[in-house]
């Protein structure tokens, strides 16, 4: 896919992934765009301006002023001119800057001008990432609409391992690419997920659930959002924030309250997503006071709960997409394909509960996705975004799709 004629611009942090982004600087170069790339002071401790400006046949930027000629670079300029902005890597001290306005530098004022999409490729070690101000000025660019490109998993400079390597060059051009090509390929659908876990009330106070964090579900329904789609979430009670301005969101708590939601709106939806970790069942009786402990064991009768998926599959119209989920500790494959076929999705994506780093509360994935006519594919340990993009993009191999 090519970026002919496409401005990027490429502002670049200090992190000891600065040298990947000589290999990202490259990647855009040969597959046609112009990069203009800005360093942070710090980044110029990592590389060489020399290394990205013969990669970019650009100079590279990193004052207000070019000490050499004396030449001003506008910021407003940069931002005005880029049809797209990645920042890669990504450091906390430049996305604190970013989360709150501070602007000491030309990469923060040109972020501050910019009118274009921001990318943001983050960058950081371990406990950093995870950080709670780190997670919250995450939160805080992606609502203003920037888009994050997730940290990767695996072993980090640090020599500690897990996530916060920055995603490697070829995924970000995976990324941009997808950004520029496929921006409305979803336009006019109207998309339903349900998602997060159910919680199936014991008394007031107490409630049975499970450990599901919404991420995969969120992760789908913003890459059918920015593919074009109208989508309609319905979730149950997870700890991220969702974006109302972004969708139609009906928030639940039981799974009966997740049926009557979903039923109301399924006739008119193109695509349905059952991303939702669903109570299989419920206490047979909700107490209505605050049940008091005594001496002797207890126990609660449960009844089974209504499988949304299964009920819905029987009224599916032509046409129409179901997708499900399955999550497996022994026989994955088979219980997933009992699961599609049994559920008339024509679709199944099949989470690993073995392989870490994927599955409930993770930001990574590993999924097998299986079709009816026998065919699967594996994504391989990846960020939920890369997932939900994958799932897209097989969607589109569904027959009934037009
Ligand atoms: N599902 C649903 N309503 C339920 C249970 C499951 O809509 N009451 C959906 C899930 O959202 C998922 C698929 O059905 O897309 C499979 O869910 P899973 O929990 O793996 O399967 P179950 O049918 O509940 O079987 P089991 O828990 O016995 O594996």
């Amino acid at each position: 896919m090519s970026l002919q004629g496409k401005r990027i611009l490429l502002g670049v942090t200090g992190s000891i992934a600065a040298y990947k982004s000589a290999h990202l600087t490259r990647l855009l170069i040969k597959s046609g765009a112009e990069v203009q790339l800005i360093m942070s002071a710090s980044a110029l401790d990592f590389i060489t301006p020399l290394t990205l400006t013969t990669l970019s046949k650009r100079p590279v930027y990193s004052d207000f002023f070019d000490k050499k000629s004396g030449e001003w670079n506008n910021h407003v300029e940069l931002g005005l001119w880029a049809d797209l902005f990645i920042v890669a890597p990504l450091s906390a001290n430049t996305l604190a800057k970013f989360a709150n306005g501070l602007c000491d530098n030309l990469l923060s004022a040109t972020y501050l001008s910019a009118r274009c999409p921001v990318m943001l490729a983050p960058a950081m070690d371990l406990d950093m990432y995870q950080h709670p101000a780190v997670r919250d000025n995450l939160r805080k660019a992606q609502s203003f609409g920037n888009i994050l490109l997730d940290a990767e998993s695996g072993e980090l400079a640090s020599g500690l391992v897990g996530q916060g390597r920055m995603m490697e060059p070829e995924h970000i051009l995976m990324q941009i690419e997808r950004f520029f090509h496929h921006k409305a390929d979803f336009k006019g659908k109207k998309v339903m997920i349900t998602l997060g876990p159910t919680q199936e009330a014991i008394d007031p106070v107490r409630f049975i659930s499970n450990h599901s964090s919404g991420k995969m579900g969120l992760a789908l329904a913003n890459s059918f959002k920015s593919r074009g789609a109208e989508v309609y979430l319905i979730s149950g009670p997870i700890s991220i924030a969702i974006d109302s301005a972004d969708f139609y969101l009906t928030q639940v708590k039981s799974a009966s309250e997740m049926y009557q939601a979903a039923e109301a709106i399924h006739g008119s939806m193109d695509i349905c997503v059952f991303a939702a970790a669903v109570a299989d069942y419920a206490p047979a009786k909700i107490a209505e006071e605050k049940i008091k402990k005594d001496d002797s064991e207890m126990s609660i009768q449960l009844k089974k709960n209504v499988d949304i998926a299964f009920e819905l599959g029987k009224i599916k119209k032509l046409g129409q997409i179901h997708v499900g989920f399955a999550l497996e500790t022994t026989n994955e494959e088979a219980y997933a394909k009992a699961k599609l076929d049994k559920k008339n999705f024509d679709m199944i994506v099949l989470n690993s509960a073995t392989e870490k780093g994927a599955g409930f509360q993770h930001d990574t994935n590993s999924v097998r996705i299986f079709r009816p006519d026998g065919k699967s594919l594996d994504s391989g340990l990846v960020s939920k975004v890369q997932v939900a993009e994958l799932i897209l993009d097989e969607i589109k191999n569904i027959p009934v799709w037009i």
